[in-house]
């Protein structure tokens, strides 16, 4: 694709003229947007680029060690991986209330990046993954504040950086298309959504080790599966949750009294409104048994039948 490679081009070029000989810092969460910008700044600037991935312990199951090996391994990215675990846990123990934990989440994401940002000596530009549809989004805020969404790219205002945001002409399908030209892996570029809050906002109420371990087992099962079968194309958006009920069951010959995992899935245009996905019952029948059989403290599974509006995609 000729205008691809051109709109490559240039961006390389207006990227080396503002940059210089200068350093950049980029916040990588291992989306598409920020991911692709890591490889776009790599090509243009190679080593004057330093990135920063904060694992802050909500992630899926095998996405850290993907965005290292991929973006640090194959692209020779210059990646600062901070294990921020036990300080988002720590901050979150014992909080149920969804917007409470959004706003745990989205702080003390900016305080992780902004220690290591503060680090680093001699940054002088940050990059960032802001897309056209953003900047139009953010222009317009008439909608009512249903969930105060948390994205990676929305970083520390104090931070005295001057921006560079090679995407921002781009909508989402551009972006993906400009992912394949700079050469990145099919996964990375057709990536499903995946909001910034992460597991946190799927395990519902209070969040514990154990039950994010549930969340990851049990996600890890309902992907392969619809990988499996070919549906990831065809589906927005497929992930489980915890709500956290437990109910009675029978294994064996033994009662149970373990927790319910739900399922979503949904297909959309642009997250805005979404249908639930028609998974064909022979499918969610095997997701179900293998759940619960492969995923300790799970007895029941549920799919959600319900469509945006009235529910939202994610629980909380
Ligand atoms: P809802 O749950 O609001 O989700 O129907 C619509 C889409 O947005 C994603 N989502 C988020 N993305 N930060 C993000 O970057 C967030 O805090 C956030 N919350 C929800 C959600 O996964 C779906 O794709």
């Amino acid at each position: 694709n000729w205008s691809m490679d051109d709109f490559i081009e240039m961006q390389i070029k207006n990227i080396r003229e503002k940059v210089g000989d200068k350093k950049v810092l980029l916040g990588l969460s291992g989306g598409v947007d920020s991911s692709v910008v890591g490889v776009l700044l790599q090509r243009a600037i190679g080593d004057q680029l330093t990135s920063i991935f904060v694992d802050h312990g909500l992630l899926r199951k095998g996405e850290a060690e993907q965005v290292m090996e991929s973006l640090g391994g194959k692209f020779g990215l210059n990646i600062i991986k901070v294990d921020a675990k036990e300080r988002f846990l720590s901050k979150l123990a014992g909080v149920a209330d969804p917007e409470r934990k959004r706003k745990i989440i989205g702080n003390e994401f900016i305080e992780v990046f902004d220690d290591e940002a503060t680090k680093l000596n001699g940054i002088e530009f940050l990059a960032q993954g802001t897309l056209y549809t953003d900047i139009i989004e953010s222009g317009t805020d008439t909608a009512q504040t249903i969930k105060s969404h948390h994205n990676v790219g929305g970083l520390p205002e104090d931070l005295q950086f001057e921006l560079i945001e090679p995407l921002n002409t781009l909508f989402k399908d551009e972006v993906r298309e400009l992912g394949e030209r700079l050469g990145m892996p099919h996964e990375l570029v057709w990536r499903q959504p995946f909001p910034g809050p992460g597991l946190g906002i799927r395990v519902l109420g209070e969040i514990t080790e154990e039950k994010l371990q549930i969340v990851r087992d049990s996600d890890y099962i309902l992907r392969e599966e619809i990988a499996k079968h070919g549906l990831d194309k065809d589906i927005w958006q497929y992930f489980t949750v915890l709500p956290g009920i437990r109910s009675v069951g029978v294994m064996g010959d033994g009662r149970t009294y373990d927790y319910t995992i739900g399922i979503r899935a949904v297909t959309s245009i642009d997250g805005m409104t979404a249908d639930f996905a028609k998974i064909p019952w022979d499918v969610l029948q095997e997701i179900s048994v293998r759940i619960v059989n492969e995923v300790a403290h799970i007895n029941r599974v549920v799919y959600d039948i319900t469509s945006k509006p009235p529910a939202t995609v994610e629980w909380e």
